[in-house]
């Protein structure tokens, strides 16, 4: 669809902020079948299902809110798991369910980084 295509009467729904969702979270769920160390190996499934159920739960789910994706390998293996949200781009590092909890009610819901999970910046691949 183009822009000359967009429905234009007032008779539209209201339409969502700008950027469609106000931020995004993605989870690394990579998995690799030869034993290398990734995401998959450390819960990150389970997690992003966690993140999911907690943003739906919270009702910060849908346009103009959060919505939470999956995510192939981040290239950041190393700090794994890994999640980053955005627009901020802000990496986060985390261990268990409590932590997730900590993301959706800090950050995604009040816009508050959890500095104590912050990805240490040299940790790559
Ligand atoms: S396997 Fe998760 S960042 Fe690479």
């Amino acid at each position: 669809m183009t822009h000359s295509t967009l429905p234009v009467s007032g008779s539209s729904p209201p339409a969502p902020a700008a950027g469609y969702f106000q931020r995004h979270i993605f989870f690394c769920i990579n998995e690799r079948p030869n034993g290398e160390s990734c995401c998959a190996q450390h819960g990150a499934l389970a997690a992003f299902d966690h993140c999911k159920a907690q943003v739906k739960a919270a009702g910060l789910a849908g346009p103009g809110q959060v919505r939470v994706n999956k995510a192939g390998c981040l290239d950041r293996c190393a700090a794994g798991p890994v999640a980053v949200v955005y627009p901020e781009g802000v990496w986060y590092s985390y261990l268990d369910n409590s932590d997730i909890d900590e993301i959706v009610e800090s950050h995604l819901k009040n816009g508050q980084v959890v500095q104590r999970l912050l990805t240490p910046p040299h940790l790559g691949r």
